[in-house]
């Protein structure tokens, strides 16, 4: 898992709306600084092993540098995202990119925040709801792929997308935010006999758990020293990135890249 992702770039990057509370037209990204973090972060990835294929960011789409929006894929097949209306824009360029390398792909019936609100963890789908995805998408995702569904609902929007909150490590270890959950999604988290890792509230708002993790090396930013030291001791090894202008936009490391090797809950391979 993780091992082949599609990154934008970050060349029309900026912030000319407020979609989430991070965002603030006041406060522009530095465009050198910003594609210089999003070129480190795909460096990081190529020197973890993994392959990084390119989507070209279009002029009229300053937020298509969170890939991860755009779509939900696994087991070759794409459920495009139904974005808020901002973002519209970029979908189609989601859609024949996909289609071009050989997805199948799919409309969402209803809201969809793509893989910021589905996070696959072996059979399980830990899905997000109640903000930028309709609930009625889990039965949707559930039928198309054959996940068990877990609903997750955030408290605030804050967490606007379900990966600032939660962060699948391996098929088996899932860290998340305790307080970012509400109580009955916490449980169900806590249900699921997964080994969990609590991440304090801290390193939580640095976007400490928007990270992408192979199993085996974990790509996240830089400012949440307690999570790196406790992936470090669990044997990952662990590569800490700047993330200062990806924030101004809301987003950090998993956020800019789109995991293209989902595989099937079963494992089988179609
Ligand atoms: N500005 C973007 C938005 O609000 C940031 C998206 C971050 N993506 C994520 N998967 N959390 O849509």
């Amino acid at each position: 898992m993780n091992r082949d992702v599609m990154m934008s770039d970050a060349a029309h990057f900026r912030i000319i709306y407020e979609i989430n509370p991070y965002m603030d037209t006041g406060c522009q990204p530095d465009a050198a600084l910003a594609a210089a973090e999003h070129k480190a972060i795909a460096a990081a990835h190529l020197a973890a092993g993994r392959t990084v294929r390119h989507m070209e960011s279009a002029p009229e789409c300053p937020d298509m540098v969170y890939t991860a929006n755009g779509a939900f894929v696994c087991d070759g097949r794409a459920v495009l995202g139904d974005p808020p209306a901002m973002r519209q824009a970029e979908i189609p360029y989601f859609r024949s990119w996909l289609k071009e390398n050989e997805f199948d792909v799919f409309d969402p019936p209803y809201d969809f925040s793509g893989q910021g609100d589905a996070l696959a963890c072996g059979r399980f789908l830990l899905a997000g709801y109640g903000r930028r995805t309709d609930r009625r998408m889990h039965g949707f995702l559930g039928d198309l792929y054959g996940h068990e569904v877990v609903p997750l609902r955030t408290v605030s929007e804050e967490w606007y997308d379900l990966d600032l909150a939660v962060a699948v490590i391996d098929e088996h270890t899932v860290a998340y935010h305790p307080e970012a959950l509400d109580p009955a999604s916490a449980g169900r988290l806590r249900g699921l006999g997964l080994e969990l890792v609590e991440v304090c509230a801290e390193d939580a708002r640095a976007f400490a758990l928007n990270l992408i993790s192979d199993g085996s090396t974990v790509t996240m930013t830089r400012g949440a020293p307690r999570l790196a030291a406790e992936l470090r001791e669990r044997g990952l090894a662990v590569e800490e990135l700047d993330t200062t202008e990806l924030r101004k936009g809301g987003g950090g490391v998993r956020c800019t890249a789109l995991t293209l090797d989902n595989p099937a809950p079963d494992g089988a391979t179609r």
